[in-house]
């Protein structure tokens, strides 16, 4: 449908009021439900049951052919519109921070429980100041890390000791791995020091449980304040090989606030485990892929930082088909226009990112485990998959944690045979929506298939 034209002026094509219903209902309930911030263990598993995400794919579907291709304007008090065309994602995450801010009035709300000052909440001038603290430190331009030496090691000292609790029962679950995945984050983030520092994992965790109510809760002052305290003290000892060490050397003024910056690091390392713990599925499902990236990890060394292009990949496709950020949300901060019209400033964009990873009438590989497709040139006029967002706020974190993920899966499938105990997936079969991590097992015994 185009948009109807008031004085010889295009504007935006506008959801009729029950179509907009359907995008709260479908897209931005579920989202809510199932907690931005923290995830709720038992929304996640309601939205398996429901197969929410490929219904909230079907209905913005539904909506680009009734509606063309958007920005869609929806009938709300809040000025809101969702993205619908490649193009219009690209332009969005590229034109950043203004006239398109990461820093959204929803995002403020949310992540202001525990860092206020953090760089993706930050005016335009304050992000300048804090996005090269960033990306110095964690080197975001490098597929391994200058420092990776010292991440590689505490990786499989955690390993061997999940291996040895799993060796022992045959089995591998959730609270095991992400325990041990937890305590990876802060050794690699913070250094040996904060190993066993699980105050600091779980007052964050309360914290972000009040950032899922984003404007509807109080902040927790005090437990702010010490949170950032005792995590100041961690990036006070700078331990070498830590990421606090390289934070240490990264450019900083009065305003960076380190501590501030440090907690998102904390916080974004969380949704590696589920990528992580989806990825191993996957493999264990896969005997050809897992055959591929056998043939990888049993030709070079793991002791050494290896790029591991191969489990990246697989990594990088457990956040298509599972995208752990799966609303990547702007705020226009002046008019722009578009081919259809203009949208006012004080627009919130949302690109549902399942929308475009999972469009199965412009992919044909939609439900499908195809690590193959992170090895394409990708163009402006390209489905964009975006799990990692683009543009100046892409996440300065990306190679870090998927050399950390890669490698983890690699030590664990070394020598492992790794099962899952359910048939929730399959290679013969389209991939769910959504997928709950936290219920997924394995059964674990020795690699029976030597390496090559
Ligand atoms: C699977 C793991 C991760 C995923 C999927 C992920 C995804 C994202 C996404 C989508 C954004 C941008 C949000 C937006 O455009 O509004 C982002 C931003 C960011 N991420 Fe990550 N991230 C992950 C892990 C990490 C890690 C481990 C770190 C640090 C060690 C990190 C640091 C950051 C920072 C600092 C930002 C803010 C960037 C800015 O505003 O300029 N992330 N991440």
């Amino acid at each position: 449908m185009t948009a109807p034209s008031v004085a010889g002026t295009r504007r935006l094509p506008h959801a009729s009021a029950l179509d907009t219903a359907r995008v709260l209902g479908r897209v931005v309930v579920p989202l809510l439900a199932r907690g931005v911030i923290v995830r709720r263990r038992a929304a996640v598993a309601m939205a398996e049951r429901a197969d929410a995400d490929a219904r909230a794919v079907a209905l913005l579907q539904e909506l680009r052919r009734t509606y063309g291709a958007g920005p869609l304007r929806l009938r709300l008090p809040r000025r809101m519109v969702v993205l619908l065309s490649p193009q219009h994602v690209h332009r969005v995450l590229a034109d950043g921070p203004e006239p398109f801010s990461p820093a959204t009035r929803e995002k403020r709300a949310a992540l202001s429980h525990f860092e206020p000052d953090n760089v993706l909440i930050s005016s335009a001038e304050d992000r300048a100041e804090r996005r090269p603290f960033h990306d110095v430190a964690l080197d975001s331009g490098s597929a391994l890390h200058r420092g990776s030496d010292a991440a590689v090691a505490t990786i499989h000292e955690e390993l061997d000791g999940l291996l040895e609790r799993v060796d022992a029962t045959g089995r591998l679950e959730w609270d095991d791995y992400a325990r041990t995945w937890l305590r990876i984050v802060r050794r690699v983030t913070l250094g040996d020091g904060a190993a066993d520092d699980e105050q600091l994992t779980d007052d964050l965790v309360a914290l972000r449980a009040t950032a899922n109510w984003a404007f509807l809760h109080p902040t927790r002052r005090r437990l702010r304040r010490r949170f950032h305290e005792r995590l100041q003290g961690h990036l006070d000892r700078a331990e070498p090989g830590s990421l606090a060490f390289w934070a240490a050397q990264a450019p900083t003024t009065p305003n960076t606030r380190p501590s501030q910056q440090v907690a998102q690091w904390l916080f974004a390392f969380d949704a590696a485990t589920w990528a992580g713990f989806r990825a191993l599925a996957l493999l264990a499902t896969h005997p050809e892929q897992l055959r591929l990236v056998r043939a990888e990890i049993d030709a070079v060394d793991l002791g050494v930082p290896q790029p591991l292009p191969r489990l990246r990949a697989v990594v990088l496709e457990s956040l298509r088909l599972w995208p752990t950020t799966p609303a990547v949300l702007r705020e226009t901060t002046a008019r722009t226009q578009w081919e259809e019209g203009p949208m006012p400033e004080g627009t919130s964009i949302l690109t549902y990112a399942p929308f475009f990873h999972r469009d199965d009438e412009n992919l044909p590989e939609a439900h499908r485990f195809a690590p193959d497709l992170w090895a394409r040139q990708r163009t402006e006029d390209d489905w964009p998959f975006v799990p990692f967002s683009a543009g100046p706020a892409q996440c300065p974190g990306r190679n870090v944690v998927l050399h950390t993920v890669s490698l983890a899966l690699a030590r664990l499938l070394r020598d492992r045979d790794v099962d899952l105990l359910d048939g929730r997936l399959r290679h013969d079969e389209d991939l769910p929506g959504t997928l709950d991590m936290f219920t997924l097992r394995f059964a674990v015994g020795p690699r029976e298939t030597a390496a090559a």
